[in-house]
């Protein structure tokens, strides 16, 4: 399984949720590769010291003698290894434009490791561009977070649409895996009425788990914990629980 964390919306819970996706099916034992495809390097600094990375997942992307292999490393999680990011991912785009395999790189460098890593976890930036495509062909499912804010759904149709183009063409086996609904407030009326807006738009895709707002889930990063670890008898432990068990019951 390699799921994709997308939506070109910043600041909805992809990070949160891709750190703590990875985390939670790390703990179930099988070896786990979060990849930071994000030039701001939040994935890769919710567990690394970013001092200390070397060469990122640019490199494997954008040069043909680097193999990703040679940039994952170990996180302090067991069973978790990062594939990490620098801000010289922002130079990606300029850089493949006019390779005829520019869709494609990332797909091609995770082949070799595929076996040793069953599930892989993609945090995407917060845009349609080059590096979420490259996340979207490589990927056998997506992940959609939504902010449970008054503005939740808007933009889901650019995103939609970039799902389908990639479905006729480079990738037909993507699924939607599922829509998770982040930063919940269940005491608001809006926020019921936000959760109802974005089940009519996705229907029986929206996961049963709701991640709701917790100061935990925005300290854990600064530890360099995953939730798991940092907050166990929190709700965002049992949430981000409970979406694991979701997921993998439905990939
Ligand atoms: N459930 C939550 N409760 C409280 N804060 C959250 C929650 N999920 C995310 N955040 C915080 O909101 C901000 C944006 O989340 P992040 O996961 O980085 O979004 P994205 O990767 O989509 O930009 C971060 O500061 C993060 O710690
Ligand atoms: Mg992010």
């Amino acid at each position: 399984m390699i799921v994709a964390i997308a939506n070109q919306k910043g600041g909805v819970g992809k990070t949160t949720t891709a750190i703590n996706l990875a985390a939670g099916l790390a703990l179930r034992g099988k070896p786990t590769l979060l990849i930071d495809l994000d030039p701001q390097a939040n994935s890769t600094m919710s567990f690394l010291d970013i001092a200390t990375v070397q060469r990122s997942v640019y490199d494997a992307i954008a040069d043909p003698a680097v193999k990703m292999s040679d940039v994952i490393v170990q996180s302090p999680v067991a069973n978790l290894f990062v594939a990490p990011s620098r801000i010289a991912l922002a130079k990606l785009e300029s850089k493949l434009m006019g390779e005829i395999d520019a869709h494609f790189r990332l797909k091609d460098k995770l082949e070799p490791v595929r076996k040793q890593f069953p599930q892989i976890v993609i945090d995407c930036p917060p845009t349609l561009g080059l590096l979420t495509v490259n996340a979207l062909v490589a990927a056998t499912h997506l992940l959609i977070p939504i902010q449970s804010s008054y503005f939740a759904l808007e933009g889901t149709d650019d995103l939609l649409e970039t799902i389908e183009k990639v479905r006729q063409r480079p990738n037909p086996s993507l699924q939607i895996l599922g829509v998770v609904i982040t930063m919940h407030d269940k005491r608001t009326s809006l926020a019921r009425d936000i959760r109802s807006q974005i089940k009519k738009v996705f229907g029986g895709k929206v996961f049963k788990t709701v991640i709701t707002k917790s100061v935990r889930l925005e300290e854990s990063p600064a530890y360099k914990e995953s939730i798991f670890t940092y907050a166990p008898e929190s709700t965002g432990a049992s949430e981000y629980y409970s979406l694991c068990e979701e997921v993998i019951d439905r990939a």
